[in-house]
């Protein structure tokens, strides 16, 4: 009985996920909201490489932390099947066409991030995995952003 409750349970939230997952409005809004939480978080880790702000190990962390789990959840969730219309948005149909390559642009991020995350303690190794970050906004955009919202 318990068992059978638990099974209608987990379907119930299953299929309450998949509906969140395929309305393309949820995630639009997802994904514009994660790149501005991200563009957000990572100021201060940029500030801090570029010395406009002095070093502070808690905060470095802590952002580097975050982006990296933002972006995994950005990329998992903010970018399926239907989701190139459904509110105003920035995406090229290339998205949903040349999925290989928006994979590796995507990599390309993530890995930079794990390469921030694992150097955020370090003032000098900091500086040197910021570098890379503009390169990989950079290289998605170009290829996979609009220059207007559509
Ligand atoms: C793998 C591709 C990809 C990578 C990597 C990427 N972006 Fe984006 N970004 C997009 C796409 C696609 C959009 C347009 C989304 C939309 O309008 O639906 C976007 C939109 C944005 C926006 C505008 C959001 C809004 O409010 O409309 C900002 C800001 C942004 N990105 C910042 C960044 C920064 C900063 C980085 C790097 C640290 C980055 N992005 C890396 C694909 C990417």
């Amino acid at each position: 009985m318990k068992l059978r409750f638990l099974a209608i349970a987990a379907l119930a939230l299953v299929s309450t996920l998949a509906q969140a997952q395929s309305k393309p409005e949820d995630m639009i809004r997802l994904r514009q909201g994660g790149m501005e939480l991200l563009t957000r978080n990572l100021g201060p880790l940029n500030a801090m490489a570029k010395g406009d702000v002095p070093y502070n190990k808690e905060v470095a962390v802590q952002k580097a932390d975050f982006v990296n789990a933002l972006m995994v959840e950005v990329f998992a969730a903010g970018f399926g099947p239907g989701s190139d219309k459904g509110w105003q948005t920035r995406a090229k149909p290339a998205i949903w066409t040349e999925g290989d390559n928006f994979k590796a642009a995507q990599d390309k991020l993530l890995g930079v991030l794990k390469k921030v995350q694992a150097s955020a303690g370090d003032p000098a190794a900091l500086k040197t995995a910021m570098g890379d970050v503009g390169g990989a906004c950079k290289g998605c955009h170009d290829n996979y952003r609009d220059s207007g919202y559509h």
